[in-house]
């Protein structure tokens, strides 16, 4: 009966050395290069961002003609509406930073920006519901016209990415 019990705890034991080993080395690594922590509002502006982005690829993926999800569809659309209606509050004034590509003009040229944001929400809207029609050519074609609201608004008003 004990000897079972002692060898996994002897096992337990030694991948919680592992595990500590690992994390330590991983760290190690990562500090050599990497660049200070995002602020919060800059941190959850580029997941907001990110999480577009996978709303998008994953309609493209859902929307070619091989894949028959349409609940998928309509839960992709339904976030990008969701997305686009909260986008206007992801830019609290002066949330720059050296890790942030937010040009300042978000901050100077406010009415220009609020339009853009108002197109880019105006546009998911208008996604979401062609989506609930059904109609897979429908449903991209507006999502082309979301896409061409996300370039306008990084063409604007996102800084180049850092050589
Ligand atoms: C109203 C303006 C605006 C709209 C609309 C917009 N973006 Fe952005 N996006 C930005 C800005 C500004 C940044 C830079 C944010 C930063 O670095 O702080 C950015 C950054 C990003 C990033 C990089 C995130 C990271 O991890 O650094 C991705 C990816 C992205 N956007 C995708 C999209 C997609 C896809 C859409 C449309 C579905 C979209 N964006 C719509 C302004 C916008």
């Amino acid at each position: 009966m004990h000897g079972p019990v002692k060898r996994w705890t002897a096992v337990v034991a030694a991948a919680g050395v592992m595990l500590v080993g690992n994390t330590g080395n991983l760290s190690a690594q990562g500090d050599s290069n990497r660049q200070a922590a995002d602020p919060p509002a800059v941190a959850y502006r580029k997941a907001m961002m990110r999480s577009n982005s996978a709303h998008v690829s994953s309609l493209r993926a859902l929307l070619g003609g091989e894949l028959n999800l349409p609940a998928h569809v309509l839960h992709h659309t339904a976030a990008l509406e969701a997305n686009g209606r909260i986008s206007a509050h992801i830019f609290p004034e002066g949330s720059t930073h050296p890790n942030s590509r937010a040009m300042d003009e978000i901050w100077n040229k406010k009415d220009e920006f609020a339009a853009q944001v108002t197109v880019f929400a105006d546009a998911t809207r208008t996604l979401n519901a062609i989506a609930q029609r059904g109609f897979n050519d429908q449903t991209l074609a507006a999502l082309t016209v979301v896409r061409q609201t996300c370039r306008a608004c990084h063409t604007a008003f996102r800084k180049p990415a850092a050589q």
